[in-house]
């Protein structure tokens, strides 16, 4: 995908949307030569690449270093750069200081977690020309407020308040929502009710695409095995492997032969 008119024709011709995550330039590349349509800096970079335990430490200077890394492996493609927390809670100066630095870092679009008390901001960010993604449902920047990492919109009145904030969102301009962990017949509820496409992850198959984390789908991460990751390749066997060979071979001396030697 080029461009947000890409997700409004996909939409309405009721294709699903694709999203992977990356954070830098070597795996930007290769989601570049696939046929996912567009890649999300998110800032599980501080969990996923920094090894944190939460996103909260993912601040601006860290952000814009990987979107700007992304841009570089994936020029052509579509890229989201994730509002790191409280970017956007603390006045519009410190919400434009963010989305500039992604957008002139590469981000095609910014994503912000959560709706209530930010509509207004979400509509200036929009209205300055820069697409805005919403995230609701599990939004880990929440995590102290949500009290874990769990299931969103169980009762009717949290599933209610999801509708209004997806609504909410829509009317301030949002050309997409992620909705994260939140029971399948809610999100599709709420996929039915907006205009706008919604990218789902953990909220069953009902929303308009799908999004994952690239480690996760390719096995990297060995200890996380929630139920909504397919894992479409055993990457921490393979690479694995990869390691135990490439060491067995040195210390055996079958690496490197001389045709894989300079000769004088
Ligand atoms: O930061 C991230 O990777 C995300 C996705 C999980 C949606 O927000």
């Amino acid at each position: 995908m080029k461009s947000v008119l890409d997700f409004r024709w996909a939409h309405r011709k009721g294709e699903k949307i694709t999203m992977v995550t990356s954070y830098d330039a070597w795996s930007a590349r290769l989601i570049a030569d696939s046929p996912v349509d567009c890649i999300l800096v998110g800032d599980s970079a501080s969990m996923v690449m920094h090894g944190a335990e939460s996103t909260l430490g993912a601040d601006l200077d860290m952000m814009e270093m990987h979107v700007r890394a992304v841009k570089r492996g994936a020029p052509q493609t579509f890229i989201v750069g994730d509002m790191p927390f409280l970017s956007h809670r603390k006045g519009l100066e410190s919400a434009m200081t963010a989305v500039e630095r992604l957008s002139r870092a590469g981000a095609s679009a910014v994503k912000l977690e959560g709706a209530d008390g930010h509509l207004d901001i979400v509509q200036h960010i929009v209205e300055s020309g820069i697409p805005v993604m919403g995230h609701l449902g599990l939004t880990p920047q929440f995590i102290h407020g949500l009290g874990g990492y769990r299931v969103q919109g169980k009762t009717d009145e949290d599933a209610r308040r999801l509708m209004n904030q997806a609504k909410g969102l829509e009317a301030s301009g949002c050309f997409a929502i992620v909705l994260e962990c939140i029971p399948e017949q809610i999100a599709t509820n709420i996929t039915e009710s907006v205009s706008i496409p919604t990218i789902g992850i953990g909220s069953g198959p009902g929303t308009s695409g799908q999004v994952l984390v690239l480690q996760d789908m390719l096995g990297l991460s060995k200890d996380f095995n929630p139920v909504f990751v397919r894992k479409y390749l055993d990457g921490a066997s393979l690479v694995g492997g990869a390691l135990a060979q490439f060491a067995a071979d040195v210390k055996q001396s079958a690496f490197p032969t001389l045709d894989e030697s300079y000769m004088s």
